[in-house]
């Protein structure tokens, strides 16, 4: 029988979240190395690199909320409000939204422009909009945008667990981490 006060996501859940955590850093930092993309650039070393990434990520974010819609989180510590769970599922709420679309956003930019996206080499994806599609070439404003929404949410994330674990002091932490108990 589960103890609630000890209660933490399953071992897929946790792995799957800091698999994401590590997939973002990486590709964070393709992102920011990468040449500017302009209308002659051809995507080939690390703009491939970011478009195979990204792709990845996409099915990684796909898995993880089929895991997650069949798989209900463990109740929170009894020493969390109900306000501060609401507001804690919304975040998440929202973080799970941006990392649907904002790979989304990406893939048709790259549509737009033509692009083959692949995972890899491996799996070809469809083209998601046609080639010149206008859409899609607002959607490559409105991806690197959403990336920086992306960050500060995650930012404030970060920061509630931080403020959970050395303020607060329960066991929201342990919850997530990739061996849980380890944090009492
Ligand atoms: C969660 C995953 C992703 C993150 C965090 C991310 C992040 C970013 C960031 C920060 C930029 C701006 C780079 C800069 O101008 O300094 C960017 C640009 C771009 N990304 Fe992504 N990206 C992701 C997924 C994808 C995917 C899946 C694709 C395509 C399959 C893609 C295609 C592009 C393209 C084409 C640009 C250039 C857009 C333009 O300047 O018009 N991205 N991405
Ligand atoms: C140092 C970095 C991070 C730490 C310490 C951390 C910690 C945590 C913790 C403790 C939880 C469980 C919260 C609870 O039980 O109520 C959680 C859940 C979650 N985290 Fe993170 N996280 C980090 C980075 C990230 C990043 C970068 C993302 C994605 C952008 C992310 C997305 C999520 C999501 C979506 C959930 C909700 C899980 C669910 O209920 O389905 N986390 N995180």
């Amino acid at each position: 029988m589960t103890n609630p006060q000890t209660a933490a996501y399953d071992p897929l859940a946790r792995l799957l979240h800091w698999l994401v955590f590590l997939l973002l850093a990486v590709q964070f930092g393709v992102a920011w190395t990468m040449p500017d993309v302009g209308r002659d650039t051809r995507p080939e070393g690390l703009i491939a690199w970011h478009l195979s990434i990204g792709t990845l990520i996409l099915l990684v974010i796909v898995l993880r909320l089929l895991w997650r819609l069949s798989n209900p989180a463990p109740p929170p510590p009894a020493t969390v409000p109900p306000w501060l769970q609401s507001l804690s599922h919304l975040v998440h709420f929202l973080l799970y939204a941006i990392l649907l679309l904002l790979p989304l956003m990406g893939w048709g930019n790259a549509s737009s422009r033509g692009w083959d996206v692949t995972l890899f080499g491996v799996l070809p994806l469809p083209r998601l909009l046609a080639q010149g599609s206008h859409f899609g070439h607002a959607l490559g404003d409105i991806h690197g945008v959403t990336a920086t929404i992306l960050l500060i949410v995650s930012g404030v994330h970060v920061l509630a667990a931080l403020y959970h674990q050395f303020i607060v002091k329960d066991r929201t932490l342990a919850r997530m981490l990739p061996l849980p108990g380890k944090a009492d």
